[in-house]
């Protein structure tokens, strides 16, 4: 399985910002075929950086999908749609919208579907608050996260043919510099595989697992050391060029 290191611009750049970055990550990624990068701009960038990507081996994908092909939705933007604009992934379900967007597992669960049939990958965020982790219920949440999002169209065959990939995101990770241990991310991720698992009937080794929250070039390797990660999504440290570029190396 190839390793996987999302950049989710979220709502920062702008074009002159974005043709510096797109260039020098589709430049330096070159050097490390063994690992998938994608860049997850804001959708108004989506078609300028596609044509900044030509020839260079990044992937495009976007931040959100709507769970319709099309309609009146005044605001959103359709997993066809994105697919036309060059992108082959879709992050659905990330924190940030599941909180203020109030996005259930179910509205998740309906984007994933769109993404998968509309020849995207989704993927799909889950993770625990800080107060969920005191009181000794993370997994319990990201469990439930993980049945209720995970589409049952979802498959997983370790290669490139899996036409899904979830990534474990504690909320009180995110943009604050604290990440877990790495037994505890060992941890959850063994338990999202099997959750995973059960829910797909795909074999647990071949369920991918992306860890976000809080990764730096200073941390990637270590978070990558720990078993059952399959690569990262990275907020802030995606903007940095020389950061992001590093994450990379370190991950391969
Ligand atoms: P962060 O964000 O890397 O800035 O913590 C990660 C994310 O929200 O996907």
């Amino acid at each position: 399985m190839k390793k996987l290191v999302v950049g989710n611009w979220k709502m920062y750049g702008n074009p002159a910002m974005a043709k510096a970055l797109a260039v020098s990550v589709a430049q330096k990624s070159g050097s490390f075929p063994e690992v998938e990068v994608v860049l997850c701009p804001p959708h108004v960038l989506l078609a300028q950086l596609r044509q900044w990507l030509v020839g260079s081996k990044v992937a495009l994908g976007a931040q959100d999908c709507h769970g319709e092909v099309e309609g009146a939705f005044t605001g959103d933007v359709s997993a066809p749609m994105l697919r036309e604009t060059g992108c082959s992934y879709v992050i659905v379900g990330h924190s940030e919208r599941r909180a203020a967007y109030r996005e259930t597992d179910e509205i998740v669960r309906k984007k994933a579907e769109a993404a998968i049939t509309s020849g995207l990958c989704p993927i799909i965020c889950v993770g625990e608050t800080l107060s969920e982790r005191e009181q000794g219920k993370a997994e319990d949440v990201v469990g439930q996260q993980v049945m209720a999002s995970v589409p049952d169209m979802a498959r997983a065959t370790g290669g490139a043919k899996s036409n899904f990939v979830l990534a474990y995101e504690p909320v009180w990770a995110i943009g604050s510099g604290k990440i877990p241990t790495m037994d505890d991310i060992a941890q959850m991720h063994a338990y999202i595989v099997s959750v995973a698992s059960r829910r797909t009937g795909c074999a647990p080794e071949a369920v991918a697992v992306l860890y976000g929250g809080s990764v730096k070039a200073s941390n990637a390797r270590d978070i990558m050391s720990a078993n059952g990660v399959s690569g990262v999504l990275v907020g802030g440290a995606s903007l940095k060029e020389d950061e992001f570029c590093s994450i990379i190396a370190a991950v391969k």
